[in-house]
């Protein structure tokens, strides 16, 4: 597991008016209109968009700015985290958890293709994942793949998920219902992999 002592910035505490996280090489922050055209750029890709369940593809700019409108809202109910993923100031991907205390409260990431395979979905989610449990404490975290998606599958299971069960989902990129395989990360395990991770 990637090693990640992440800064935290809660909102009010600086001018900040969003959560911040900042890992080893990322830096997790609220959506800006800056972004919007990387997302684009990166979002429409169909590599991406059939791995998750509610991600529009084409993705177009108007999907961009519907998003960008949705942030203050997210925000402000302050039980979600809906967050950029920076490298050196330029969006890469998104990643988030919850709204806690509801059925959606998962973990879910996605990454521009050129930023595949490098780990940073694992140092992303680690980061989130010490916030999810620490900051909105959770007792267990819940996240989910689709079956034939093998890489998010080994990111989860690097993480401590474990299966729990099998269920369909709707992917709107697909335009059906796709076989997914949901999983649980309970806070126990968490605590124990992140003692042995040396990180803490
Ligand atoms: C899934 C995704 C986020 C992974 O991001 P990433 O930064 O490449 O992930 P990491 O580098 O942290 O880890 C990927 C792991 O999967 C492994 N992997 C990659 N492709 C694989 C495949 N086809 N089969 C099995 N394992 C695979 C990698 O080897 C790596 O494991 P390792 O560290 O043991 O070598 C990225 O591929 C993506 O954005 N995909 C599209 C959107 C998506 O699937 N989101 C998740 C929805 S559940």
């Amino acid at each position: 597991m990637t090693a990640c002592a992440a800064q935290i910035i809660e909102p009010g505490t600086t001018t900040t008016t969003a959560v911040e996280i900042t890992t080893a090489r990322l830096v997790l922050r609220p959506l800006a209109r800056g972004d919007l055209s990387r997302l684009v750029q990166l979002g429409n890709d169909f590599a991406v968009a059939k791995n998750l369940s509610r991600f529009p593809y084409p993705y177009k700019m108007a999907d961009a700015e519907e998003w960008f409108a949705l942030q203050s809202t997210i925000q402000a109910q302050g039980e979600q985290l809906a967050l950029a993923v920076t490298l050196k100031g330029e969006l890469i991907g998104g990643i988030g958890l919850g709204p806690v205390h509801t059925p959606q409260h998962e973990l879910g990431y996605w990454l521009g293709q050129p930023y595949w395979g490098q780990g940073y979905a694992t140092e992303a989610s680690v980061a989130v994942l010490d916030y999810g449990f620490d900051r909105f404490g959770l007792g267990v975290i819940a996240a989910a793949h689709f079956a034939d998606n093998h890489a998010s599958g080994r990111v989860l299971t690097k993480l401590g998920f474990r299966y729990t069960i099998e269920t369909n989902r709707y992917s709107r990129a697909r335009g059906c219902d796709v076989r997914c395989l949901e999983m649980a990360l309970p806070r126990g395990r968490w605590a124990q992999l992140r003692q042995g991770d040396g990180s803490h």
